[in-house]
């Protein structure tokens, strides 16, 4: 089915059974808590031995001498793999125009371009003896130059290509709108680098069966982990078969496969013998990719009464030299608020510093950071309320596309928010609200995160149990996928959610969008819909009942005066059906985003300038809910990392050297149990028709995309400062305050 028409009314609306919007419990929750879910590296297997990588300790420059004697006779060493000897791979191919699915040769050659570069595998008996020979490869290095800093290097900013959409928009004229507006704010935001921090590394188990690879490791997109290896490693792509079935965490940074997958397998291959390889949590600093940092203006020109004529969001943001990525942070401006004259642009650094790439939430979860505080600012010099002035500049329609909202619920939300937050007793003048030494204040912040749909597939079928099997090569990092296919497939198929059985994360299922940019549960969810509707139909046809009269209940399939048991249409060779969702009109006719508002209240030390939040809302709409407890988790997932990014979260870069400092858990910074307060996330009713079958739409980045500015608003509603490089710490706050 591809999205060319609104979706009509289906069986997900008519939710007979009550499945849809239950706040089911996560189905591999059990399995998760008691070890049982085999992650990326648990796959216990006969005669495995375990790799480790050698990192390169300088950011640019070769290979110049390297002793691996030492390391090849050490106890219980199988193989100490270098460039010298590593076996052909593809080179980087630019025109493979999906860049997950690009080569990533590693040990291809003696250069090195970036810090903590893999320039050895060690392969052994056991992980220790990995390790310890890791440590006794002797390197001598060639050291360059390398440029590290994107503030010393912002001459060399270049105009990105269009792989992530236009990084340049106009609407009207910007500049004359801005030089002619009675209020005008100029203000520059900077965000640092982020990583993703999953709880589980990059890990891998790889072995080989003739010609044909297995990976069993931790990525969102299947599909794109089987095309980059198939491309790296010169192999058809029906030669690699890529296993995911557990993640533990993406948020982006496994978007993409990297040296874990790769080496194992070429090690693998080398050894006979599966092979085991995960990052190490100092590795993935360096050897995945992060955040870039980002330099963002913004500008916005308005007249008295707060209404905006002019808005422009430009962006600088670090980049591999290799690469191409920019980070869109500029993206919600195009359509969150009217202005007549507008532009973004984005603009990237290309330094000597490892691969930056999508993050939860990429664009949105920093470029809300600035854009959101931009509004407080300009709320505060027009003594406007800070939610009144976004129910001011309330676009009719998409201000840049010139198209119709498919739904958009921000007033509805800021409207809620701000009653069940108590809003209306906040002190609109900084610094006037004190509890003995804090001093106390609230913030907001409008939310928004795009919408997407993409191409995938799903299998079902029906065995003799009378039970279903749902396949598809999507993931679950975490989110709830397994859960909510389940509950889609029982609630149209009328069954128990027992006789439901949902495998995920196998390349050699029907492919699916995988995990990311909020588009998993739309894309595969509408694939296991139509799946289950093309089984209704052949079920109908084997048990000879007219499908106009076929109902779907208690395992049993009535109809034309017959009743007929799902187990008896399941003898035998059984049912099947697919599924498949493609994007269409839809997209192009109607502008598809989810939005929220979220609000803060904060407690600032004036004396040592430590922030505690003490509480937050958000309040979101993003379409159809169908999961209570899964939605609400990703939304205070979100907002609890919001409070991360205003906060907390920086990878300080040695300028000096190009590598993350802080290249730990102890030292970058993630929010703990005793930063995050009581947290509540509320979702209004909504029915989006023009976004898909199930007419849901994206919510798993929409909780951080503004969150951390609605915390920064709040720190400048009780101390009068306004700081605009996150992370707020407390050094930041108490110079100004
Ligand atoms: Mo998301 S950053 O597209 O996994």
């Amino acid at each position: 089915m591809k999205m060319d028409q609104p979706s009509p009314p289906n069986a997900i609306d008519e939710n007979r059974h009550g499945h849809i919007g239950a706040p089911m419990d996560r189905v591999d929750g059990l399995l998760k808590v008691t070890g049982a879910a085999a992650y990326g590296y648990e796959l216990h297997m006969e005669g495995v031995a375990y790799g480790w990588i050698v990192e390169a300790a300088v950011a640019k420059g070769r290979i110049a001498g390297l002793d691996t004697a030492a390391a090849g006779s050490a106890p219980g060493v199988l193989l100490v793999m270098t460039h010298r000897d590593a076996p052909p791979q593809s080179g980087f191919l630019k025109e493979i125009d999906q860049r997950f699915e690009r080569p990533r040769p590693y040990l291809l050659d003696d250069g090195i371009a970036r810090y903590g570069e893999p320039i050895a595998l060690v392969v052994a008996e056991t992980l220790e003896q990995a390790r310890d020979a890791a440590s006794l490869v002797r390197v001598q290095y060639e050291t360059q130059a390398g440029e590290f800093d994107m503030r010393e290097h912002f001459h060399s900013a270049e105009k990105p290509g269009d792989s992530q959409g236009p990084p340049d928009t106009d609407e009207g004229e910007f500049e004359p709108a801005f030089a002619e507006a009675p209020v005008k704010l100029d203000v520059e935001y900077t965000t640092p680098t982020h990583i993703h921090a999953q709880i589980e590394p990059h890990a891998s188990v790889a072995w080989w069966e003739g010609e044909r690879v297995h990976i069993h490791c931790s990525t969102q997109m299947v599909e794109h982990a089987q095309q980059r290896v198939a491309h790296t490693l010169q192999l058809p792509p029906g030669q690699v078969h890529i296993m995911s079935p557990f993640i533990g965490g993406g948020f982006g940074g496994k978007l993409p496969v990297f040296a874990d997958v790769i080496l194992s397998a070429l090690a693998s291959k080398r050894l006979g013998r599966p092979v085991k390889l995960a990052l190490t949590r100092q590795q993935m600093f360096h050897v995945s990719t992060h955040r870039a940092e980002t330099l963002q203006r913004i500008r916005l020109g308005a007249a008295q009464d707060g209404r905006l004529a002019a808005i422009s969001h430009e962006v600088w943001s670090q980049c591999a030299r290799h690469d191409d990525f920019y980070e869109p942070a500029a993206n919600q401006t195009k359509s969150l608020y009217a202005a007549a004259d507008r532009m973004t642009r984005h603009r990237l650094i290309r330094l000597d510093l490892p691969d930056a790439d999508s993050c939860r939430a990429p664009g949105e979860a920093v470029g809300m950071l600035a854009l959101e505080c931009a509004m407080d600012e300009l709320a505060h010099q027009l003594k406007i309320d800070p939610v009144e002035l976004r129910l001011r500049n309330e676009p009719a329609q998409d201000p840049q596309k010139h198209v119709p909202y498919s739904t958009r619920q921000l007033v509805q939300c800021l409207h809620e928010g701000a009653k069940r937050f108590g809003w209306q007793a906040r002190n609109p003048e900084p610094g006037q609200v004190r509890e003995g030494r804090w001093r106390i204040g609230m913030g907001m912040a409008a939310i928004t995160r795009s919408n997407h749909l993409m191409k995938a597939k799903c299998k079902v079928s029906l065995d003799e149990e009378g039970d279903v099997t749902v396949r598809t090569a999507m993931t679950d990092i975490g989110t709830g996928t397994y859960t909510i296919l389940k509950q889609i497939a029982a609630e149209v198929l009328g069954l128990p959610g027992e006789k439901v059985h949902v495998l995920l994360g196998d390349s050699d299922w029907p492919h699916s969008a995988g995990s990311g940019g909020s588009f998993g549960a739309s894309s595969s969810g509408s694939a296991t819909y139509l799946a289950c509707e093309a089984l209704k139909q052949k079920m109908a046809l084997s048990a000879g009942i007219d499908m106009e009269q076929a109902r779907f209940e208690g395992g049993k399939v009535e109809g034309s005066g017959k009743s007929v048991h799902y187990a008896a249409l399941g003898r035998g060779e059984g049912l099947e059906a697919e599924g498949a969702i493609e994007p269409g009109q839809m997209e192009k006719q109607f502008s598809q985003q989810s939005y929220g508002a979220e609000f803060a209240e904060v407690a600032v030390d004036s004396e040592s300038g430590e922030v505690r939040v003490r509480r937050m809302l958000g309040v979101f709409a993003a379409g159809r809910i169908l999961n209570a407890k899964t939605a609400r988790s990703q939304a205070i997932g979100g907002m609890i990392w919001g409070i991360g990014s205003a906060l907390h979260e920086e990878a300080v870069l040695d300028k000096r050297f190009g590598f993350f400092a802080n290249h730990d858990l102890a030292e970058y910074h993630v929010p703990v149990h005793a930063d995050v307060p009581a947290i509540e996330a509320i979702f209004l009713p909504e029915i989006d028709d023009k976004a898909n079958p199930l007419k849901i739409k994206g919510l798993g980045e929409l909780g951080i995309s503004g969150a951390g500015a609605a915390v920064a608003n709040a720190i400048f509603n009780a101390t009068g400062v306004r700081i605009r490089d996150y992370p707020l710490r407390l050094d930041r706050i108490l110079q100004l305050a």
